[in-house]
């Protein structure tokens, strides 16, 4: 793939395996790294990495591996790993981010705070107050520069340059978010996805969904972003239903992965609007999968969006063919996860707390409406 720069400053490639491993030594280049490796336990085995470390070893850098990595990174865990890395005296000079969303979203944690917390005894505290404060922007701080290889088709994190990490302590969602956190290079290997199970797949593939329909209504939305988010918005609705009935297919893999990243670029211009901000409360009180929680208030977030913005019914005429978006959400969910709140086991009465802390700066006023408290609880109502 040609290089997207100036648009997107990652240097973004989507190949087969061997050409993408062969790509991330080349794109490191002679000059040995001590190279801080992010990568589950699990994907380290099913995607048996250890060849690729031997290799990039052979090259002389020096690794170290971290596999401890937890779904959604929160302030603790970041705190924790700043801490072991200073007491096993490794100094990385860049990090390689194998995984998820939430992988790569740690890189950009550690990428950030690494030369501000300068001991192992900073703790959660120095972290989220670093955060806050957003100290990683004052104009002598440097970052470590980041490789992506993301594991899913979905999160677009590798082409965004802010990544959240919850507080859970204090039960809110904190950001971190700098032109600085984005990615040196973006490498993404199709065939690495192929191992997806079927709700990760689908939780991955509707927050991709979700991306794309934001970034489309967006008030940020220019037509460049807009065109990007209606082409993801299409090969979704056409390739995330082949992928959960093929799941091996590789070169189905290969579009959803196109989605993704066609989703990704779009939504880094713009941000996200409503449904995201609605989902970190259903995600952090609650636990709801990103994905699904972004996807779950799609239909009554675009059904009244459309009423401000007629530009909405481009999309709507996407799913025409499909009986509408309501029923194609309905059919590729309804075997792997019904995308109703009660599935979730949210249950009406905690509607309220969730509709209270449903505006998020930034997300919720990036939506054509800004939704009050009382129209959020009445959105969430109609998804229970
Ligand atoms: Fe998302």
């Amino acid at each position: 793939m040609e290089s997207l720069s100036p648009f997107c400053p990652v240097d973004v490639r989507l190949l087969d395996r061997t050409r993408g491993e062969t790509a991330l030594r080349e794109l490191l280049g002679g000059t040995p790294e001590k190279m801080l490796v992010l990568a589950p336990r699990f994907l380290c085995t099913e995607l048996s990495l250890a060849p690729l470390f031997s290799a990039l070893q052979g090259d002389g850098h020096c690794l170290h591996l971290v596999t401890d990595i937890q779904s959604n990174p929160s302030v603790e865990h970041l705190a924790t790993l700043l801490a072991q890395l200073r007491e096993q005296g490794f100094d990385p000079t860049c990090i390689l981010a194998i995984g998820g969303g939430s992988c790569i979203d740690m890189a950009k944690g550690i990428s950030a705070l690494w030369h501000l917390t300068p001991d192992e005894t900073s703790g959660p505290d120095t972290v989220r107050e670093a955060i806050q404060a957003q100290k990683y922007l004052r104009k002598d701080h440097t970052f470590l520069s980041i490789l992506a290889m993301p594991t899913t088709a979905g999160t677009g994190s590798e082409v965004t340059h802010w990544a959240t990490i919850w507080d859970t302590q204090q039960g809110r969602k904190l950001s971190i978010d700098c032109a600085a956190c984005y990615p040196k290079a973006a490498i993404l290997i199709p065939e690495w996805t192929v191992g997806m199970p079927a709700s990760l797949t689908l939780s991955t593939g509707l927050d991709a969904l979700s991306h794309a329909m934001e970034a489309f209504w967006a008030k940020a939305r220019n037509p460049f972003s807009q065109a990007l988010a209606i082409t993801a918005v299409d090969r979704v609705r056409r390739f995330l239903p082949q992928v959960l009935a093929a799941p091996l297919d590789a070169n189905l893999r290969r579009e959803m992965c196109l989605a993704s990243l066609l989703a990704g670029l779009a939504f880094s211009q713009t941000r996200t609007t409503a449904c995201h901000s609605l989902s970190y409360p259903l995600t952090l009180l609650h636990g709801m999968p990103h994905g699904y929680a972004a996807a779950i208030t799609l239909a009554p977030v675009m059904k009244r969006n459309r009423a401000v913005l007629p530009d909405i019914a481009e999309l709507e005429a996407l799913f025409c063919r499909d009986g509408g978006f309501d029923l194609w959400l309905e059919h590729v969910s309804n075997d792997i996860q019904s995308l109703r709140l009660s599935a979730f086991s949210v249950p009406e009465e905690a509607l309220p707390a969730v509709a209270q802390s449903a505006f998020t700066t930034g997300r919720m006023d990036n939506n054509p409406i800004v939704f009050t408290p009382e129209e959020s609880l009445q959105i969430l109502r109609e998804c229970i």
